[in-house]
């Protein structure tokens, strides 16, 4: 089967005979045998052609593409030192699953997770701090997505293995998860896929978190109950770019867990937040400090400031993931290889780049990035209160992605994104989760390119926009 492709183009094809015909080459007359050849776009050309005409062609359609720099609305990294993309593309062509060809790759990666791990405090040990443990496991993976899956697969698993006895006499019963109403589209793909029951907690209407009273109603309620296989909660939610009440949530878990002997785990969805809270609020226990916490996903592709392709999970304790999910590989050379991961060959520069940032940055250089990200979020979020249109709705001393709630009344969000477009800034604009689906917010996410100057040039453009838009509305030109 191909690859499911999120683009709905392709999903459903409805390229109009213009866009499907053939290419003229643009720089045909400069081929060196001289013909003007077309291209077909969506079949294997006939012909082969030079690179460079190749090249040319591409590199002008995606000239099309926004400008990275100015993607708002993502949090994907999109700037890395020459340095780095210098060793991306030494290890563009070693597939990190090769350990036996490349040891030195699976070196990096095994000291990447562990620089990883301890950053999350997987070494704490709460009954001797002079000891740190060594028990964690982890991996590297395409993204926070697959991340996510490969820590709640773990959870499933072990719930089931653990409920075997009861499960047999209880056919009916199905593993059910519990979240809050803000999770990212990687949870519903996981409920949906490995086919659990979501039990979702709706958001309250002026408060886009999960909070411990909504975890004790919950209980009482028995919405988590002996089928929770485990508990999401979110550092740095997608929609309002802010935190669940993670330490409070644990001790209640951990309560409930002592009281039942249930042993339900929490995973905490770190994409947006694992890589900032280390460096600007250490003292700030949402890891591997709190009891109940199993496991752990980040997005290195977001704040740990790589290119795009690389997320990863880490697992307290080895014995969190059953051993039937480890897959044994003996047919890549050297010694058979234990793999636990939903995919298998991929990409290795993103690890060899996650430790380049590493050495090269130390806890020094990336605390200076994430304070100055947050520095820039905060005053952007301060300057957007001086317009009357917004109301902020995240918290931006701790994350920087910066959510304001519009005023609809004269114009819509989605007519101010568009007025952005055009001077390049791609900034969304889209409805809260249930329960609040009436409140429309704009999200910027600061990244380390967002500088202060390009802040205010930013605030300049959003003022003319603004401007503009109320002067459509009150002559009635709004269409
Ligand atoms: C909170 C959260 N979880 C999960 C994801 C999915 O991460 P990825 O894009 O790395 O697969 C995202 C992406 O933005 C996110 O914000």
């Amino acid at each position: 089967m191909s690859r499911v492709v999120s683009s709905s183009e392709y999903l459903t094809p409805t390229y109009s005979n213009r866009l499907m015909s053939a290419t003229p080459t643009t720089f045909g007359d400069r081929r060196r045998d001289g013909k003007r050849t077309r291209i077909s776009k969506n079949e294997i050309p006939e012909n082969q052609m030079a690179p460079k005409v190749a090249y040319r062609i591409i590199h002008d359609e995606l000239s099309l593409d926004y400008n990275p720099s100015l993607n708002l609305a993502s949090f994907v990294n999109t700037w890395m030192d020459e340095e780095a993309r210098k060793l991306a593309n030494e290890s563009i062509n070693k597939n990190i699953i090769d350990h036996a060809e490349y040891p030195m790759t699976a070196r990096l990666h095994k000291r990447t997770i562990n620089i990883i791990a301890k950053m999350l405090h997987a070494d704490y040990n709460p009954d001797n701090p002079d000891y740190p443990k060594d028990a964690f496991i982890g991996t590297g993976c395409v993204g926070s997505s697959e991340a996510v899956t490969l820590g709640l697969l773990a959870h499933k698993r072990k719930w089931q293995i653990r409920n075997s006895e009861r499960l047999a006499l209880e056919p009916g019963s199905r593993p059910n998860l519990f979240l809050g109403g803000a999770y990212q589209a990687c949870w519903k793909k996981f409920y949906i896929y490995f086919d659990v029951e979501p039990r979702i907690w709706r958001l309250d209407e002026n408060r886009y978190v999960l909070t411990a009273e909504n975890v004790k109603e919950a209980i009482e309620n028995k919405i988590i109950n002996e089928n929770t296989f485990a508990i999401g909660l979110v550092l740095g939610n997608t929609f309002s770019g802010q935190m669940d009440e993670i330490k409070e949530i644990n001790s209640i878990v951990e309560k409930l867990n002592a009281e039942t002997g249930w042993d339900i785990p929490i995973h905490i969805d770190a994409a947006g937040g694992g890589f900032i809270l280390p460096f600007t609020r250490p003292y700030l226990e949402w890891d591997f400090r709190l009891s109940q916490v199993q496991s752990i996903n980040l997005s290195n592709h977001k704040y740990g400031l790589v290119y795009p392709g690389m997320g990863t999970i880490v697992f307290r304790d080895i014995d969190v993931v059953p051993e039937d999910l480890f897959c044994e590989v003996d047919y890549l050379g050297g010694s058979p290889m234990k793999d636990y991961g939903l995919n298998f060959s991929r990409g290795s520069y993103q690890v060899v780049c996650q430790y380049y940032n590493f050495i090269r940055l130390g806890r020094a250089g990336y605390k200076n990035i994430m304070d100055n990200i947050i520095d820039n979020a905060f005053y952007l979020a301060q300057e957007l209160c001086h317009f009357d249109n917004f109301r902020l709705v995240s918290d931006n001393d701790l994350f920087p992605s910066v959510v304001v709630e519009h005023d609809e009344r004269e114009f819509s969000a989605e007519k101010l994104a568009a007025r952005l477009r055009q001077n390049g800034w791609f900034v969304p604009a889209y409805p809260l989760p249930e329960n609040a689906r009436m409140i429309k917010v704009l999200r910027i996410v600061v990244k380390e390119n967002f500088s202060h100057d390009m802040i205010n040039l930013f605030l300049n453009d959003l003022e003319d926009s603004l401007i503009e838009l109320k002067r459509e509305a009150q002559s009635g030109n709004e269409d």
